[in-house]
């Protein structure tokens, strides 16, 4: 595997091997990576010739200055998995080598951006599509990878490259979960043994409500839900909606959507985890 820092590394290797016609997958992270990433990268390397992964803590994505710098960086445990798992180039560059002046452009694309995340986290949505536009400008990829556990995230990058004529291919692949049903992130590390504990009733409520969703209306399962993270210690409910997962937009009746997804985000003391169920589709 070649660790690159710089851009003009990373292309002089792409097109070197471009000119031999072989397909080039993305994985972008910002590193901590964990069993999650590791099946996103593993797909990437099955279905490319080329598997790149960036490993970037994007400052542009932080609205909040303390979570930047207390996002866990963890390069040279980063690289192992990533050799293990086959990858052609880890990228990591600095923040310089990204932004070598600020980034003045904005994106949009309300109403997926205006919600859940976009309407808690302003500014976030844009910077993540500034870091991914200028990776896939960077990569080139024939497809990119990205985790279902970022529900909106996803929807908002396959709108970004429906608009930008991004000529790739986006990869959304399953959430990844500890035996236990907790969901793989690298915020996970910050928690406490019984933070750890704690925040196993986030996925535990979301299957239980999706049993009670069968025979309740979504009134009632938005209630279930508020209750039960509610009623356990030490969480903290900042949102729970139940969407359309195509426009992400609330619904109100079960048959409003084909596809309806419960999205949630839950306070474990300071860590700020976040999680979703299908329900429908
Ligand atoms: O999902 C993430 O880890 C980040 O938002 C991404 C897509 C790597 C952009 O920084």
């Amino acid at each position: 595997m070649n660790i690159v820092h710089t851009i003009k590394d990373l292309q002089a290797g792409l097109t070197a091997l471009r000119a031999q016609g072989k397909t080039v997958g993305l994985v972008p992270t910002m590193g901590a990576l964990h069993a999650g990433h590791a099946s996103l990268v593993k797909r990437c390397v099955a279905e490319n010739d080329v598997a790149v992964v960036s490993v970037f803590v994007n400052p542009t994505q932080f609205n909040d200055k303390n979570d930047l710098a207390q996002y866990p960086r963890t390069l040279e445990a980063d690289c192992q998995l990533l050799e293990a798992c086959g990858v052609t180039f880890a990228f990591a560059p600095s923040v310089e080598e990204i932004y070598p002046e600020p980034d003045t452009r904005h994106f949009s694309y309300a109403p997926l951006d205006t919600v859940m995340e976009g309407a808690f986290r302003p500014g976030h949505f844009n910077g993540v599509c500034q870091v991914v536009s200028k990776l896939f400008d960077i990569v080139k990829p024939d497809r990119a990878y990205f985790g279902e556990k970022d529900f909106q995230q996803l929807a908002i990058i396959r709108e970004m490259v429906r608009q930008m004529h991004f000529p790739l291919e986006i990869i959304g692949c399953p959430i990844v979960r500890e035996t236990d049903g907790l969901a793989l992130s690298s915020r996970n590390t910050r928690l406490s043994a019984e933070q750890r504990q704690q925040a196993l009733r986030i996925s535990q409520t979301l299957f239980e409500s999706r049993d009670y969703a069968a025979t309740h209306t979504v009134a009632e399962t938005q209630k279930f839900v508020e209750d039960s993270i509610a009623a356990a210690q030490g969480l903290r409910l900042e949102y729970f909606e139940l969407v359309d997962g195509n426009t992400l937009q609330k619904i109100a009746k079960w048959e409003d959507a084909d596809y309806a997804v419960g999205c949630i985000t839950v306070f474990c003391g300071e860590v700020r985890l976040i999680d979703n169920i299908k329900y429908k589709g």
